[in-house]
């Protein structure tokens, strides 16, 4: 089954390539990021608390993000499998994830840390225009992805559970890297 954990900084190609991958394994894609935009756009009381986090670039606080992430991993089409794309992101996050998983699904996740240099993905992020997208606040993302996800490379490493691959190439190239790294 698959289940799949995209860590990198932002711009690395986390969204690209998890879009790839669950069309290629048939499971759904789980962006927070997406489901928190979504949220906004809908003006859902989850939107009208994230927008101000996500406008800055921080994180938006664990425990909203946690309830909606068991939500969604209790909807039927996550049940065959998933690639989570941007949770955890914190290591309360990942621990929660981990209790989660042993309590309704079992623990046999793995998790691509996919890197790529900060001056690559400045370039990338600023190309594409997001609304959290300018030069000021991709920079206060890449710091809080150094100080607070960053250390999950450690933790996924220490369960035996990481593979890395380099996001610095053609996006076809990483998509082959990908499959290869997860069929071994
Ligand atoms: P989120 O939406 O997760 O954004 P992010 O992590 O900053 O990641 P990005 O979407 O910017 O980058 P990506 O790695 O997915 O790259 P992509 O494939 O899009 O989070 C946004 C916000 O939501 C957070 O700041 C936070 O506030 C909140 N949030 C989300 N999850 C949370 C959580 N768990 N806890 C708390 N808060 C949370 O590619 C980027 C660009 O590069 C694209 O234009 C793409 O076409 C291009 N590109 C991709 N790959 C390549 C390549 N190989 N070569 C050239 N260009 C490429």
């Amino acid at each position: 089954m698959t289940r799949l954990i995209f860590l990198g900084p932002p711009g690395a190609g986390k969204g690209t390539q998890a879009k790839v991958l669950a069309d290629f394994f048939q499971v759904p894609h789980i962006s927070t990021g997406d489901i928190l935009r979504q949220a906004i756009t809908d003006q859902t009381a989850l939107g009208v608390k994230a927008q101000e986090y996500m406008d800055k670039g921080d994180l938006v606080p664990d425990q909203l993000v946690q309830d909606m992430v068991e939500e969604r991993l209790q909807k039927s089409d996550a049940q065959k499998g998933w690639i989570l794309d941007g949770f955890p992101r914190t290591v309360s996050q990942a621990v929660f994830l981990g209790n989660l998983l042993d309590r309704i699904q079992g623990d046999s996740e793995r998790v691509v840390n996919l890197d790529a240099p900060d001056e690559i993905v400045v370039s990338r992020l600023l190309g594409r225009g997001r609304k959290d997208d300018s030069e000021d606040v991709i920079r206060h993302r890449l710091n809080v992805y150094r100080r607070d996800t960053a250390p999950l490379i450690q933790y996924y490493g220490d369960r035996q559970k990481l593979l890395t691959v380099n996001g610095n190439q053609s996006q076809e190239e990483v998509t082959s890297a990908l499959k290869m790294a997860i069929t071994v």
